[in-house]
């Protein structure tokens, strides 16, 4: 199909390989012997998680800069997209990170379009437009959109929460259900969602890479069990051995009463939190299973999943640098 299969020529680019699921993505690139990438704002970050005998390059860039992307995507077949700009310690409210998303994003495609990139695979989030999508996600959408524009073929995958160790959305869960055993919270603690554990979503990256029919196409992916975020909470402490939590629910909080509460009780740096925090009025499950005709995994349950997340605090990747 045009040139979209990889072959053992071909190299992959990395982009956000320093992240909670970049990192564990080159990992597993590297053990199925794929030549890589990597553009990193910090090296000297990316050096440590290349696994020794990889093939792969580190190269110094950062994606809101065209120089740096049209450098990094010379010779490249196809690349991951694994960035977003969320980020910071303030009080005020995080308006900043959409624009630069975007701009990345059509960097991206100008550069990518001049380089004869075939294939581009974004991770985006869950969440239906027209359902007053916060703007966390209505970015991610945005981000999936102009990365499609372009005239490399994108597969787009879309998640909700996931499950590992260093994920934002995972830490601010343990931290919340770690340390208080009465919690008070807002009415979207009855919001549903559908987790995935970070290993399944590192194998539907790695499966879209490898089947090339995924090429052009849109996914939901999503853990084999569908919740709130109250019976997360539940099932968390439950899988951890911790005594059953309190949850009040208290309908007057707002998302930002709820992301200063964050703040206090958690290493979560509020510029990602507060956006995270608006996002839990939407519900995100999966609207469709087609990516299992695809990439055909076993899922992880939930509890399996914390598990393994716990687990890899102490002999997998850890915490990222909160
Ligand atoms: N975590 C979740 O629960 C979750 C859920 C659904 C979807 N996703 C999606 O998964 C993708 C990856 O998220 P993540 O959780 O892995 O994020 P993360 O841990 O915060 O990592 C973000 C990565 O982006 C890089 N980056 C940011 N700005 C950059 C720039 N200007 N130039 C170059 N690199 C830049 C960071 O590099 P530095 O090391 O230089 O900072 C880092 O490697 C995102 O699209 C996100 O929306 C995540």
């Amino acid at each position: 199909m045009d040139g979209l299969e990889l072959t053992s020529e071909d190299r992959v680019l990395v982009l956000g390989a320093t992240g909670f699921i970049g990192k564990r993505l080159v990992k597993e690139l590297a053990a199925e012997n794929i030549k890589m990438r990597i553009l990193a704002r910090t090296p000297s970050r990316a050096e440590g998680l290349v696994p020794e005998g990889a093939d792969a390059e580190i190269v110094k860039g950062d994606i809101t800069k065209k120089e740096s992307l049209k450098n990094a995507l010379k010779g490249i077949h196809s690349a991951y997209y694994l960035v977003h700009s969320m980020g910071g310690k303030s009080l005020l409210k995080n308006t900043e990170f959409a624009e630069k998303d975007k701009k990345a994003a059509n960097n991206f495609v100008s550069s990518a379009d001049k380089t004869g990139l075939k294939r581009v695979i974004y991770l985006g989030g869950l969440g239906e437009k027209g359902e007053g999508l916060s703007e966390h996600l209505e970015s991610r959408a945005e981000v999936g959109n102009i990365l499609s524009s372009g005239k490399a073929s994108a597969t787009i995958l879309r998640a909700a929460v996931i499950i590992g160790a260093g994920g934002a959305s995972y830490e601010m869960l343990r931290y919340l259900v770690e340390r208080l055993p009465v919690m008070t919270c807002p009415k979207w603690i009855k919001t549903r969602i559908q987790p995935i554990a970070v290993h399944d979503v590192v194998r539907y990256l790695t499966g879209c890479l490898k089947n090339s029919e995924t090429a052009g196409q849109t996914f939901d992916i999503g853990g084999p069990d569908i919740m709130t975020y109250k019976s997360m909470m539940d099932q968390y402490a439950e899988a951890r051995g911790l005594a059953k939590r309190i949850i009040i629910e208290l309908p007057f909080i707002t998302p930002l009463l709820s992301a200063y509460w964050v703040d206090l009780v958690t290493p979560i740096p509020s510029g990602i939190a507060h956006p995270l925090i608006e996002g839990m009025i939407n519900e995100v499950i999966c609207k469709d299973n087609r990516i299992d005709e695809f990439v055909p995994i076993q899922k992880t349950p939930f509890n399996e999943a914390v598990k393994i997340a716990f687990s890899e605090e102490t002999v997998g990747p850890g915490v990222s640098g909160f």
